[in-house]
């Protein structure tokens, strides 16, 4: 049992947990998330991991309700428990395997829309506490829907933008990111964009203009996380690769976002399920718990 040491509503509809977890928050790097389970009944939620404190053992996760699952977790309180929570999965972010001093030559921005702001953090974090400070350009649709950012301003040079323009300024992420390098001249070696998928797939349009190379932090649906199931499949450069054992980051320039949209919509409905278990045969091989399985 993992208990809440923390619980917290950021914004309208954004909610903050402390989790004790020692043995992932000793292993956790940036990039990586964790897969919660409430009871012994519950779905498997899979949250990137925003912060981490290994000397107290802790983990911190940020997450929207949007079902069913993700809307009873907001009512639970500090001094509750997770019956799982398991992780860190996926791989961490490419930079954390890089030299440091090359890390230092590169100017690095941050693209981050809504709850995609929770992740950004740790990466930034990371980064600053080697002496990097990057961009960072974080979009919400309205001023209430921003975090996080007093958190961020201590290790990046923040950018805010809103949609409806109730805060700073009025335009969404990628219009900054073009003024940054169209208007004010400066020069990104890479980007960094996490949020909504439609968002990513946007970024990643307009840094193939600027010649960005560019990483997207996946979101598909995903059940067992461990590359057994075939739910979060994407391709990549033309090729099948499983978000949670091969990602969540890949080359955005190289997705397929279209395909993993139409994936993301077809899960909604059972008729959907089942046409991609047709579809998708062996690769998508029916254990998912999603589609009802080979029985
Ligand atoms: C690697 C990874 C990291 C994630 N990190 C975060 C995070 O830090 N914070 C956060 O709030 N959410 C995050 N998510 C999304 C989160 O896992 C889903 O919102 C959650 O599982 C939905 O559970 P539910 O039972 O409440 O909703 P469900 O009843 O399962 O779904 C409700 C609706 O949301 C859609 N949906 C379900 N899962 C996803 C998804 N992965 N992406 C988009 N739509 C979905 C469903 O199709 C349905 O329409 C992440 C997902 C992945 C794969
Ligand atoms: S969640 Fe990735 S293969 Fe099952």
């Amino acid at each position: 049992m993992y208990k809440i040491l923390k619980a917290e509503q950021l914004a309208a509809n954004i909610y903050l947990m402390d989790v004790e977890a020692p043995r992932v928050a000793k292993h956790c790097l940036p990039g990586q998330f964790v897969i919660v389970k409430m009871d012994e009944v519950g779905e498997r939620i899979p949250l990137t991991i925003c912060d981490y404190d290994s000397e107290k053992g802790s983990v911190t996760i940020v997450f929207q309700p949007i079902g069913a699952s993700t809307t009873k977790m907001k009512d639970l309180k500090a001094g509750d428990y997770f019956e799982d929570f398991v992780g860190p999965l996926g791989r961490p972010s490419e930079f954390t395997e890089m030299d440091i001093e090359e890390l230092k030559k590169k100017h690095i921005v941050f693209v981050a829309g809504g709850v995609g702001t929770a992740p950004v953090y740790p990466q930034l974090k990371w980064l600053h506490e080697r002496g990097i400070t990057a961009d960072a350009i974080v979009g919400a649709k309205t001023k209430d829907l921003i975090i996080l950012e007093d958190k961020l301003k201590e290790v990046s040079n923040l950018y805010l933008t809103t949609d409806d323009g109730s805060y700073i300024r009025k335009g969404m992420g990628t219009d900054v990111l073009r003024d940054l390098v169209e208007k004010e001249g400066k020069h990104y070696d890479v980007c960094v964009a996490i949020g909504p998928m439609i968002m990513m797939k946007f970024v990643c349009l307009l840094t193939k203009e600027l010649n960005i190379p560019t990483i997207v932090s996946m979101n598909p649906i995903m059940v067992d996380g461990t590359g057994m199931c075939g739910a979060c499949r994407l391709l990549v450069d033309g090729e099948v690769k499983f978000a949670c054992v091969d990602g969540p980051e890949f080359d955005g320039h190289k997705v397929d976002f279209d395909l993993a949209m139409k994936r993301q919509q077809m899960y909604k409905s059972d008729e959907g399920r089942a046409l991609l278990k047709e579809q998708e045969g062996d690769t998508h091989h029916g254990g998912c718990g999603l589609c009802g399985g080979d029985k």
